[in-house]
């Protein structure tokens, strides 16, 4: 798809968030505020069972991994012991035309993938001229063309790296300035140099001035695990390797924040830290690369959209760490961190608090400080994941269009839409009592105005899985049909086997097994 058209794909997947309910803009009458968005009514749905399934695949799936849920205002020390207060940095830049501000790190990358996708572009377009007489390996190791971008990509991959390494500022603009990085608002290539920011956000606790002190909104969940890891530990009585896990908000002052859900303000993560016998953590950090690419591939994401992507520079705290990225409309990016996060943290925290951290083994007799594996994903992201995923725009046999989620069923804000075929003959009432029979078990919906296509489309559009309609027959011989939502194929069966039938379709469990 060229970039126009991913862009054009992109919007419309926004405006149908807004459309129907998903994401709108914070605060709109106010004319929104920038990177803050508020999740409606299907979106809340679909965020909480998003969610609770994250929550279920690590603590119900997993009888070594326990949940917690801690403030979001912790002791000011906290940070400092992290190492946020002092690392906790992106590098932006300005366009001194346009006034917009960027990431470097982040223009460098997207420079770097549009040398990629070029050599794949010189491998496409022979592929077409050569046929099946083409050989991709001999043609990417030997064309001229391709040589020259492998040469050039890997020159500057390199000189990135180290001056992230280095955190050589001044290197990183020399960089951009000679890939010829243009501003994408003004065209130009006029950059001031590249500055340091911390991301964290603060505010003051206390009433009074002299009793205030500055406390921060967590720029990650993780440190409410490690500062209550030995009571945790203790309090749930598991012996290492064992998790925790949380779900909650994060906040960060992110200088560029503009590809809608992807990157904002406020977000919520899940995250786990795993804690290991030091010496263990290779094993453990690649067991939960797979278990979790394995979780991913069950939202119906397939192989092709995902790819992992070894981190170039590693965070204050890591000794490896990758990332699950998705191929969302606007590329490959980041929807989970894998980290392997050594005995940073816990090391750090026993310091400045000065309460001994440490876990006696009893199978080796020793106590240590344990070392931490951590799975971190963005919930907002996988919504957006979800979404893109599940958006199509389809040319329909009868010529018509119809826009339809494909969202997995168990994920679906609403798994059942119940219809009457027509309000009067005793349908309604029908239609009424079968909802009210089916909504313990299922999340639904009762409509019974507009003609029944147009209700369909209406649940194509949430992403509804199962519609069922209540006709004339049904009152004969208690039957309904059950329409599925990808398909449009219909089943007319029985309404005693509809819980049956429905569960099995909505289970949760088919994509971990
Ligand atoms: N505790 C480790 C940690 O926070 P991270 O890679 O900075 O690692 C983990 O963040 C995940 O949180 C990311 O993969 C992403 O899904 C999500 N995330 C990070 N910053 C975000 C933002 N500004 N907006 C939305 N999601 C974000």
């Amino acid at each position: 798809m060229s970039k126009e058209n991913t862009q054009n794909l992109f919007q419309e997947i926004i405006s149908h968030c807004k459309e129907y309910g998903f994401v709108f803009p914070s605060s709109e009458i106010y004319d929104g505020l920038s990177a803050v968005y508020d999740y409606g009514p299907y979106g809340v749905e679909l965020k909480k069972n998003i969610q609770e399934y994250w929550w279920k695949a690590m603590t119900q799936l997993h009888e070594n991994i326990v949940g917690l849920d801690a403030a979001i205002f912790m002791h000011p020390k906290t940070w400092k012991a992290s190492g946020h207060i002092d690392a906790f940095m992106d590098p932006l830049i300005d366009n001194k035309d346009s006034k917009r501000r960027y990431r470097a790190d982040v223009l460098i990358e997207d420079a770097l993938a549009k040398i990629e996708d070029k050599i794949e572009k010189e491998a496409e377009k022979a592929q077409k001229k050569f046929g099946d007489a083409f050989d991709k390996e001999k043609f990417l190791a030997t064309n001229p063309n391709v040589i020259r971008s492998k040469e050039k990509l890997v020159a500057f991959e390199t000189r990135f790296k180290k001056a992230l390494e280095d955190n050589n500022l001044e290197e990183l603009k020399q960089i951009i300035v000679d890939l010829e990085i243009a501003c994408e608002v003004s065209g130009s290539k006029n950059w001031t140099e590249v500055r340091q920011f911390n991301l964290m956000f603060s505010t003051e606790v206390g009433s009074l001035a002299e009793d205030s002190s500055t406390i921060y909104l967590r720029p990650e969940t993780a440190q409410g695990i490690f500062v209550n890891f030995l009571q945790v530990q203790k309090t749930s009585r598991k012996k290492i390797p064992f998790g925790i896990a949380q779900v909650g908000k994060a906040f960060r002052n992110e200088i560029v924040a503009r590809q809608f859900i992807f990157r904002t303000r406020e977000f919520e993560q899940m995250e786990m830290q795993f804690f290991v016998r030091p010496g263990t953590q290779k094993e453990w950090y690649d067991t939960w690369k797979e278990a979790r690419m394995k979780w991913h591939r069950s939202l119906g994401f397939a192989q092709e959209s995902l790819k992992f992507f070894d981190h170039i520079k590693l965070a204050h705290y890591a000794d490896a760490a990758v990332d699950i990225q998705f191929n969302f409309p606007f590329g490959f990016k980041e929807i989970e961190g894998i980290h392997s996060r050594t005995d940073f943290d816990l090391k750090n925290h026993q310091e400045f608090s000065g309460k001994k951290l440490q876990y006696f083994d009893p199978e080796t007799n020793e106590s240590y400080i344990p070392y931490v594996v951590e799975t971190s994903v963005g919930l907002n992201r996988t919504i957006l994941a979800v979404l893109c995923n599940a958006y199509k725009n389809e040319k329909l046999e009868d010529g018509s269009e119809r826009v339809v989620l494909s969202i997995p069923p168990f994920l679906a804000p609403v798994q059942i839409a119940v219809f009457p075929l027509m309000k009067k003959d005793g349908l309604g009432e029908k239609a009424y009592e079968v909802f009210n029979s089916l909504k313990w078990d299922f999340k639904c919906f009762y409509e019974e105005k507009d003609n029944i296509g147009k209700r369909y489309r209406r649940q194509d559009a949430l992403g509804t899985p199962y519609c069922i309609t209540i006709d004339h027959q049904t009152l004969e011989d208690n039957t309904v049909t059950i329409r599925e939502r990808d398909t449009m194929q219909q089943e007319r069966i029985s309404i005693e086997k509809l819980k049956e039938v429905v569960s099995e379709k909505v289970d949760w469990r088919k994509g971990l097994r």
